[in-house]
């Protein structure tokens, strides 16, 4: 079921028109469909039922609040890279103890906090941080969960500034140095040693990459096993592909069950860190056109959102899907959508062929949940957009757009 459909030509998330939404709170906005969410969400917890198994959250995708109040009222734990990612989640009520903490640079003090309310397992990139962690949870008199990732060396076939797994990449420790990590920490008395992690990279689209790592993870655990360590939680990180334009990505379902039969019957914990694939498609990007300009060469539609807003397609090229609120049954011919900002990678399409539109109209920028709002920035001293969230034919504002005041806060003339 899709929740974002036309009803008589009007875009509606769930059951209210996104029209009704812009006149409401201006624009631009992000809307969010709850249903959508809860619903990918679902799909993973039920695809892993009988196989013992945590789903946390990649909360780098979308971190409003309301986001992670949903998925953590529905049994998600999160999957965080940051302190402030870890005093959202337990904003939202999500508990520690269904945490991971992920990332190469994790700070004294984002570790301390991370020890000091109990989550469920670092995941270590390094010996220098495991050095770090065991050093401040020996000063606390703690012992720190951890877990180590290992870069298993797979190419995801992914775009490369999101692909991790190769051993050219800053993630994770070779599968060599991993041995010797696991042997330091079982001899530490302030390191517990939790799990193995890997993650290989994002908007994957085929399995085969997925299993090949879990292969070579699990090569890993059968000798860390012979060696007397043994791992409670495998977490697989996150990375499954959505559909953006006319890619197929395997179902949750279909991985869940290549996990199933890699794993075999080991006494373990699947962990994985869905980001994408939970709130991607549960997004998109209210915008308005301002103008229409056409040159001798190109038509342009000059909207007010921006690549400050939604920087994936300046980013990564990235292309999402561009449609019309309202459907005027005009013919279509290419347009170059692009934002207010000065540079000319300030675009969200360029020679799409768009159905013709005029200046009010509103247009809804798709696939924009996940990646969008978290990546935002004030650039060029934008506030950044309201963001909305709707279930049923109930909307409210779950993020307020940003005020100039906003813009300025903690500023100060120089006091010299
Ligand atoms: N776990 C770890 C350790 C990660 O680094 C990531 C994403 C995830 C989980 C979630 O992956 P997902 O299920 O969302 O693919 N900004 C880029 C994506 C960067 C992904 C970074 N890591 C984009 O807009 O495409």
């Amino acid at each position: 079921m899709d929740y974002f459909v036309f009803k008589d030509g009007e875009l509606y998330c769930e059951d209210v028109r996104v029209s009704v939404i812009a006149e409401k709170v201006g624009t631009p906005f992000y809307l969010y469909s709850a249903s959508t969410i809860e619903r990918h969400l679902k799909a993973y917890e039920s695809a892993l039922t009988g196989l013992p198994h945590l789903v946390c959250y990649a909360v780098k995708a979308n971190s409003n609040l309301a986001v992670l109040k949903l998925l953590g009222d529905l049994g998600a734990g999160a999957d965080i890279v940051s302190g402030g990612e870890l005093f959202r989640v337990t904003k939202a009520g999500i508990s520690p103890q269904k945490v991971v903490y992920s990332g190469v640079g994790k700070s004294e003090h984002e570790i301390s906090m991370a020890l000091d309310q109990g989550i469920l397992m670092f995941n270590v990139e390094s010996f220098g941080e495991l050095k770090a962690i065991e050093r401040l949870s020996q000063e606390k008199g703690k012992v720190a969960p951890i877990s180590f990732r290992v870069n298993p060396d797979v190419d995801p076939k992914t775009h490369p500034y999101i692909s991790t797994g190769l051993e050219e990449n800053k993630f994770g420790l070779p599968v060599e140095d991993a041995l010797r990590a696991y042997e330091y920490a079982k001899s530490s008395d302030c390191l517990a040693i939790k799990g193995i992690s890997c993650h290989i990279g994002s908007q994957l689209t085929d399995l085969s990459p997925f299993i090949d790592a879990l292969k070579r993870v699990l090569r890993l655990v059968d000798t860390l096993h012979d060696k007397g360590i043994d791992i409670e939680f495998l977490d697989m990180g996150g990375g499954l592909g959505i559909r953006y334009s006319d890619e197929t990505p395997p179902l949750p379902e279909e991985y869940a069950d290549a996990l199933r039969e890699t794993l075999g019957e080991r006494p373990i914990t699947l962990v994985l860190e869905p980001g994408r694939s939970i709130v991607g498609n549960a997004g998109i990007l209210v915008t308005k056109v301002l103008y229409k300009k056409e040159t001798g060469k190109k038509a342009f539609l000059i909207v007010d959102a921006a690549m400050n807003d939604l920087a994936r397609p300046s980013l990564y090229k990235a292309h999402h899907e561009i449609v019309p609120v309202e459907r005027g049954g005009r013919e279509s011919r290419p347009f170059d959508v692009v934002g207010p900002i000065c540079e000319t990678g300030d675009f969200f399409a360029r020679s799409r062929e768009l159905e013709d539109v005029d200046p009010g109209a509103l247009l809804a920028i798709r696939s924009a949940g996940a990646y969008g709002f978290t990546m935002s920035s004030n650039y060029n001293s934008r506030p950044r957009v309201a963001e909305v969230m709707a279930r049923g034919d109930h909307f409210s504002v779950v993020r307020a757009r940003e005020t100039y005041d906003d813009l300025i806060r903690g500023e100060e003339f120089f006091h010299g």
